[in-house]
């Protein structure tokens, strides 16, 4: 039996994630709590850092709450909660003067001491992405990351590994509530052992999944964690088959993943085939500014017709100052691997970039357990429907994050409790690390190849087949050995691909970003795929 203890650590919030979701909630909340934010990796490690075209918001004249709506629901077919779409559409203005607020300096019209520039994505009907160059994620990221550091009221620690939720039913208590969580069982990487840390409120804010498949545009941390963990302890889990192929990712031997902004496309940049003829209108009368799932499979379509391994995006048609002052990091990481994109054309590829579904969340962020939260790309809220619109996500980061403190915040104190301390009685150190990094590229190559842009059902089958084989390994690991940050993201990531497969399964049509070779017409009635464990 054993004794329960104090936790290693106390916070009235335990944040999960420093991506923008998990620092905007942070800042909101600091005002009057004790906030604690762990991250598997250094603060500004995570996807939004990484974030290049910008943040979508009604900001211009030009542009309407319902232009923006409509353009989301329209990329979103059918899927798209209306009421969310609404109240994250609305609450863009605010979002946005908020990070100016917070110093962000974002890239300004030419000439205007007030005015910024917008620039266009594909699906938008007008230019409402605002932007700081190329490298938007990297300005808000370190911004935000500084105030989050100097907050007396936020402690960080990095490299921290959330393993699993501490809720009620773990617990097994008679007078701990079975649908609350109280915390989360951590791995401090550099001591090499596991805190149990027990907080009032715990929020997931993990980001995504892209690297359950071979190709992604996803930094190493998105490995899915919080999906898995909320799934895990008992959460309902949505439309984890809708996941975003972005059309253009560069393509190069050394480049292990480097996008190449959808503005590229929104100002001016073509498609093009090794020949040099452009072949987005042949599939779209939209052409390079349809939503990505269109033109993503279209750059599919073409490769695999023709036996390419890629396509070319031009825009060496525009002047080479427009390029160096609007793309100075593209340009620059192109030059790196000898392309200069003011007069070469940029070989790209569609690559796994976003996870629409995840944790079924209210519009606060509130989960079905107690007390648990989730934000950002680890939440399913409604916004992103089949087909997430473009730089909606950092958008939804900053709604939910101000939405979920906004909830936190009024909420009545609850006393502070005794948790168990994570059991290593029966474990030893591995012995055979090889069979992590073995299962972890094997399950990335057969997501890639059975559960890409386009689906058959003997291909899920296959990869369903393979999910079981390697759950049965890793939870026989899991259940020997020592925590590793490799065994617990090995472990994150099968559950995921679970979670991509059944509910692909599910859907017996094609919609949105889910392709099936199978089902390829649209059902007349849009529904949700939910899991429930
Ligand atoms: P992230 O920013 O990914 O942060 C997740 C955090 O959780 C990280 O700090 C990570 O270390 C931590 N974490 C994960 N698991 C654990 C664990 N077990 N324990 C502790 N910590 C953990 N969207 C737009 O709207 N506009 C864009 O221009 C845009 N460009 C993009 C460009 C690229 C290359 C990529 C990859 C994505 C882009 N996106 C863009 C999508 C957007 O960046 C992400 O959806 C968004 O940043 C997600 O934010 P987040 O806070 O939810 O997660
Ligand atoms: C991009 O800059 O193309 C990424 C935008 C997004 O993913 O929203």
């Amino acid at each position: 039996m054993q004794t329960q203890v104090s936790p290693q650590h106390h916070f009235d919030t335990l944040i999960i994630g420093s991506g923008l979701a998990g620092l905007t909630l942070a800042l909101h909340l600091a005002q009057s709590k004790k906030v604690g934010v762990i991250t598997k990796g250094a603060l500004l490690d995570g996807a939004s850092g990484w974030a290049q075209g910008g943040i979508a918001a009604v900001l211009s004249e030009e542009d309407s709450p319902e232009a923006h709506i409509r353009d989301t629901l329209i990329a979103g077919a059918g899927l798209c909660n209306e009421e969310v779409t609404r109240y994250v559409v609305e609450n863009g203005p605010r979002a946005i003067q908020w990070l100016i607020a917070q110093g962000v300096p974002f890239t300004r019209e030419h000439g205007s001491e007030t005015g910024y520039h917008l620039t266009r994505e594909g699906g938008h009907s007008v230019r409402r992405v605002i932007h700081a160059a190329d490298m938007t994620g990297q300005a808000v990221q370190q911004t935000l990351s500084q105030k989050a550091r100097s907050h007396p009221n936020i402690t960080v620690l990095e490299h921290h590994v959330a393993i699993d939720l501490i809720t009620g039913a773990k617990l097994m208590h008679p007078d701990k509530n079975g649908n609350r969580c109280y915390g989360a069982y951590v791995l401090d990487k550099p001591a090499g052992k596991v805190n149990t840390i027990a907080a009032r409120n715990t929020v997931l804010a993990t980001g995504g999944a892209g690297k359950v498949y071979l190709y992604t545009t996803n930094p190493d941390t998105a490995t899915g964690d919080g999906i898995a963990m909320g799934w895990r302890a008992g959460c309902r889990v949505a439309n984890m088959e809708f996941i975003q192929f972005h059309p253009t990712c560069l393509y190069h031997p050394h480049a292990k993943s480097f996008l190449i902004s959808e503005a590229v496309r929104g100002e001016g940049g073509l498609l093009k085939l090794p020949d040099g003829s452009r072949f987005m209108l042949w599939h779209d009368q939209r052409a390079e500014l349809a939503p990505r799932d269109i033109v993503a499979r279209a750059i599919d379509f073409e490769m695999k017709k023709r036996g390419l391994d890629c396509v070319y995006l031009d825009i060496s048609h525009k002047p080479a100052d427009f390029l160096k002052e609007h793309f100075p990091n593209i340009y620059s990481r192109c030059l790196e691997f000898g392309i200069d994109i003011t007069r070469q054309p940029i070989p790209v590829v569609p690559a796994a970039h976003y996870t629409c579904g995840g944790i079924v969340t209210d519009w606060i962020g509130k989960t079905d357990l107690d007390n648990l939260y989730a934000i950002g790309e680890t939440a399913h809220t409604g916004l992103h429907g089949a087909n997430r619109l473009a730089s909606n996500s950092l958008l939804e980061c900053l709604v939910f994050g101000q939405a979920a403190a906004d909830d936190i915040v009024n909420q009545p104190s609850k006393p502070a409790v005794e948790l168990f301390p994570w059991d290593e009685s029966r474990v030893t150190n591995a012995d055979e690390e090889v069979v992590i990094s073995h299962n972890w590229d094997e399950l990335r190559r057969f997501m890639w190849s059975y559960v890409g842009i386009v689906r058959t059902s003997k291909r899920l089958q296959r990869a369903q087949h393979r999910i079981k084989l390697l759950h049965e390994e890793i939870n026989e690991y899991y259940a020997n050995f020592r925590v590793t940050s490799d065994l617990l993201e090995l472990r994150n990531l099968v559950d995921t691909a679970d979670l991509i497969v059944q509910s692909a399964m599910l859907r017996h049509e094609s919609r949105g970003l889910h392709f099936s070779r199978d089902y390829p017409e649209l059902l007349s009635e849009a529904r949700d795929t939910v899991l429930k464990r």
